[in-house]
């Protein structure tokens, strides 16, 4: 009966998980400097139509509003919001990066990163620590968005031409070792131009494999030359056709599906009462649509938060249809490592070389079904400290010391295990397991 009851279970959640959706998202300068700092030459007072701001955007049900420059006015933004998921600020000038997020979805894994490179020679971007954000939000079951906001380096100097390259490089490189296998979005104020020729808008599409949509959807997929003549745009824009230094860049994942469906340059939905602007910048405004591709299932992950990120998802889809041909643990202490060799001879590693290897060679049709990972404390930190691992013949692999903090994953009925994802070091941080369709 408890078995029937499972199976049944195990039906009714695969049936209702949710494989596609759409959402919504803005990047927004908020203008919030104080007025001896910055006037950004808007009418009114800056209480008052941060004030807007923060109702407008609740109005507008916008899913994910990325705000920069949210310094001095920030307590008012978030007093006139109901946005359920925000972040908490960095505070004002000139502590705070001005960075913060408000959301309808909640995200995880969230990180304030600086640049390494300001220039004061114009603009004095070396006022407040600017950079950028990270978060992974959770868009459904099994899906989710690495969300990045970002503040350039303002001006047109050559040493801050220099300083904004390398933010948007260093943007890139984090992409390329946190995000690795994952759906990506990047908005914020890039302060770059397609028309400027020192600087580089076309880094992530150039680099990791990112779209930008104002370029897709507005420009036909072709970006405005280098050094070519600026079409600018008047504040609020009443065409998408001209360029502004807000951007949205955008990627999916081998597991699902992202396109950008609309882009709007959203200035005449965020007026004060008279029909004046509220900020010096135009918010742009992305509608967008996901759908799950049934081939992959990534599932839950259990461990710490420390340690770096790893996803095999990208080796996993250039094998097409994976299947594991041996499976290897090394532990003693805690879970060192963790490898899985595919019957296409791929091999996926991660850990250190610490502990004692096991190795089990899997049958022909033999799959990987379960496991049960144990968490315990390293240093303070949570670290995987054991893992056995259970296969479609009941047969089972086990490394490290069991805890009595313990969980058991189980592939969804019609998947096996075939990869891994997580945060690794010299031993096993955090694991989770990504699954082919059978
Ligand atoms: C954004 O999307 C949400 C639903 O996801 C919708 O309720 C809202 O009206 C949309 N906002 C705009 C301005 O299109
Ligand atoms: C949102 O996610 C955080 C983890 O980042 C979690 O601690 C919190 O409980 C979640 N909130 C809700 C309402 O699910
Ligand atoms: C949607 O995005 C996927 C990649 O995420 C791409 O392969 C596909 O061509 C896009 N579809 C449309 C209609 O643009």
């Amino acid at each position: 009966m408890a078995s029937l009851l499972t199976a049944l279970f195990g039906l009714v959640s695969l049936a209702s998980a949710q494989t596609a959706g759409t959402f919504n998202a803005t990047t927004f300068n908020v203008a919030g400097l104080p007025p001896v700092l910055n006037g950004n030459d808007i009418p009114g007072d800056k209480t008052t139509n941060t004030a807007r701001i923060g109702q407008l955007l609740s109005q507008h049900n916008i899913d994910i509003v990325n705000v920069q420059e949210d310094f001095n006015f920030h307590a008012t933004l978030y007093a006139n919001n109901d946005h359920p998921y925000r972040t908490a600020t960095s505070g004002g000038v000139p502590f705070g990066s001005g960075l913060n997020t408000l959301s309808n979805y909640n995200w995880t894994n969230f990180q304030r990163v600086k640049w390494n490179v300001c220039s004061n020679f114009d603009s004095a971007d070396c006022l407040t620590p600017k950079g950028f954000t990270f978060m992974r939000v959770t868009l459904a079951d099994g899906v989710s968005l690495d969300a990045f906001n970002l503040h350039a380096d303002a001006g047109t100097s050559a040493a801050d031409l220099k300083a904004r390259a390398a933010n948007i490089q260093q943007v890139s490189d984090y992409i390329k070792t946190h995000s690795a296998g994952n759906a990506v979005l990047v908005f914020g104020d890039s302060n770059t131009r397609y028309t400027r020729a020192d600087d580089n808008p076309g880094l992530f599409s150039k680099e990791n494999g990112m779209t930008d949509a104002w370029v897709e959807l507005a420009k036909g997929g072709v970006p405005p030359a280098p050094g070519s003549d600026a079409l600018l745009c008047s504040n609020p824009s009443t065409t998408t056709d001209c360029e502004i230094v807000d951007k949205m860049w955008y990627r999916g994942s081998p597991a699902f599906a992202l396109n950008a469906t609309r882009f709007r340059y959203a200035g005449n939905m965020f007026l004060q009462a008279d029909g004046n602007i509220l900020s010096d910048h135009d918010p742009v405004l992305v509608d967008f649509e996901w759908s799950k591709n049934l081939q992959w299932s990534i599932g839950e992950s259990f461990g710490g938060v420390d340690g770096t990120w790893f996803n095999d998802l990208d080796a996993l889809s250039a094998v097409g249809a994976p299947s594991v041909a041996s499976l290897t643990l090394r532990g003693s202490e805690r879970l060192d490592a963790i490898s899985a060799t595919l019957s296409s001879g791929t091999v996926l590693s991660h850990g250190g070389s610490g502990g004692t290897a096991a190795t089990l060679t899997l049958d022909a049709g033999e799959t990987l079904k379960s496991a049960v990972l144990c968490r315990g404390n390293r240093n303070g930190k949570a670290r995987i400290f054991s893992a056995t691992i259970t296969t479609s013949k009941s047969r089972t692999l086990t490394a490290g010391k069991a805890t009595s903090d313990c969980a058991t994953i189980t592939a969804p009925q019609g998947y096996n295990m075939v990869g891994f994802y997580g945060h690794d070091g010299d031993e096993i941080d955090k694991l989770g397991f990504i699954y082919s369709r059978a």
